[in-house]
């Protein structure tokens, strides 16, 4: 199973980097895939370590891949790092190892500690439309215009019948990136890129 975190990692200098990334658990090791180039896998390559943060807060995914990639972080308890303040539990890696492949390395991290930071509130169908929204914007340069469209109308229908004020904060980022893209699409993709590296 693939579950979609959010992986916070710092810098040699201590800057911390915000990525939603889906990893994997397997014989208590999460596995990291990033696409290179990626500030995850080079900051992970640096330091050695990076934390999994399991959250709720969709907007974290939206904001990212829409540029808003500046969230409260604190310290992480036992490696180097930091994790999202607002966080529903996070795990602490340590990287163990490393599958290198030239598009997407696999780096196999060793969970140092885990820890429940708040109460599980219940499942919420606009916050997987969220996320999905999320994912189809940062694929918009690769995708038809028809696919887009039937995707957004399918999944607002969960924003409209079930979001909060963070879903519907988090749905109307990725539709101004979605709406920006089609009046603009050689210039938005370009951004969208450049906010990839
Ligand atoms: C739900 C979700 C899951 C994602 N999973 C991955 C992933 O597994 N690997 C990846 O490289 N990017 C993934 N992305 C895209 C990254 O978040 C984005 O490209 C990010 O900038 C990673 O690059 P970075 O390490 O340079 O920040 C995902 C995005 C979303 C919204």
């Amino acid at each position: 199973m693939i579950v979609e975190t959010v992986v916070t990692t710092v810098t040699p200098a201590g800057k911390p980097h915000i990525a939603p990334m889906g990893v994997r658990e397997a014989d208590g090791a999460f596995l990291l895939m990033p696409f290179l180039p990626s500030s995850t896998y080079d900051n992970v390559i640096s330091t050695g370590c990076a934390v999994v943060n399991f959250t709720t807060d969709a907007r974290v995914f939206a904001g990212c891949v829409t540029g808003r990639r500046e969230w409260p972080t604190v310290p992480a308890h036992r490696v180097p790092c930091v994790r999202l303040a607002d966080t529903l539990a996070h795990a602490e890696l340590r990287l163990a190892s490393v599958h290198d492949d030239a598009q997407r390395p696999t780096l196999v991290m060793e969970c140092v500690a885990h820890y429940t930071d708040a109460p599980f509130t219940g499942l919420n169908r606009a916050q997987a439309a969220v996320i999905e929204g999320a994912v189809l914007v940062s694929r918009l340069a690769m995708l038809p215009r028809e696919k887009i469209e039937a995707e957004v109308a399918y999944l607002s229908i969960a924003i409209a019948r079930t979001a909060g004020p963070r879903e519907q904060q988090a749905w109307q980022w990725l539709m101004d990136a979605v709406n920006d893209f089609f009046a603009r699409p050689a210039v938005a993709a370009r951004v969208l890129n450049e906010e990839a590296l």
